[in-house]
């Protein structure tokens, strides 16, 4: 089952922490990862390092080409 959805999605980040956007969208904690891809895909996470403390939005479709940022390619609602 997967929890994908058509608008960016809201993370609290601190700055200098590691973080893994979900890149298979079967995870149940979109748009981080909970390893559901072990099960379910072949896709793995995409890891970054916020730069500040902050909240971002990440893309929540996990179909963008800019990950772990929305690059509307599914016509996304912008949050
Ligand atoms: S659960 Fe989707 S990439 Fe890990």
């Amino acid at each position: 089952m997967t929890s994908k959805t058509n608008s960016p999605l809201p993370v609290d980040v601190e700055a200098g922490q590691r973080y893994s956007w979900c890149s298979c969208g079967f995870s149940q904690t979109m748009p981080l990862c909970d390893h559901a891809h072990r099960q379910f895909s072949e896709k793995k996470s995409v890891k970054f390092i916020a730069e500040k403390t902050e909240t971002i939005h990440l893309c929540g479709c996990a179909e963008t080409s800019t990950p772990p940022y929305c690059d509307n390619s599914n016509q996304c609602q912008k949050g």
